[in-house]
């Protein structure tokens, strides 16, 4: 007997290296598979990443991101997780209901450290720089209806060197992120079978 594979959904604004570390990681796997990328933002590297996978993007406006017909549609698809990877906006309060415990989301730090709203992307490696942190480090939480704000899954730490630029540091944090994040939804998926 063939079992269903459980479908996931990659939301994802951007360049999309972490979408892409956790389709690879899944690419053999017996029983997960990435069925579908969504974005808002047509320009978005990760759509041409998910092409190579053979994998197609819907990409969605703001309008159409908090209407009710949304979040009906994406609660048929009925995917067993809602990954986000670098996805900007905040998840509407009828998603995170309907997908409770299924969203997760990974953050640059070490949460509740430089979270919130606006910490994204540089913005937090320049803070974590500018306070004189000696560590950093990333963070992969359940989503709820605010900014990182849901519980922690996972987190694991690096060092911030004092010539570290917001660039260096990323650059660091990114490996970790496609290191751990691809592994962590592999042990949630575990458990949900
Ligand atoms: C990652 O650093 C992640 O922590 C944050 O956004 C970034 C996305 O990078 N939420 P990429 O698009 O996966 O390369």
């Amino acid at each position: 007997m063939t079992m269903k594979k459980l479908r996931l959904a990659i939301f994802a604004s951007g360049n999309g290296s972490n979408a892409e570390a956790i389709i690879k990681h899944l690419l053999n796997s017996a029983t997960v598979e990435v069925s579908r990328i969504y974005s808002n933002n047509k320009d978005a590297y990760v759509i041409e990443r998910g092409k190579k996978f053979n994998i197609s993007t819907d990409i969605f406006n703001k309008i159409e991101f908090t209407s009710q017909e949304f979040s009906e549609t994406l609660l048929n698809k009925k995917y067993d997780l809602i990954i986000l990877a670098g996805f900007m906006w905040l998840v509407p309060p009828s998603i995170v209901a309907s997908y409770k415990n299924k969203i997760i989301n990974i953050h640059p730090a070490l949460l509740p450290a430089y979270g919130g709203k606006g910490m994204y992307g540089d913005n937090v490696h320049q803070a974590v720089i500018e306070n004189n942190e000696n560590e950093s480090g990333i963070t992969i939480h359940y989503v709820n209806e605010y900014y990182d704000e849901g519980d922690i899954i996972f987190q694991t730490k690096c060092t911030v060197l004092n010539t570290d630029t917001p660039d260096s540091l990323a650059e660091r944090i990114h490996k970790l992120e496609h290191q751990h994040y691809p592994k962590v939804i592999e042990k949630l998926c575990a458990e949900i079978l």
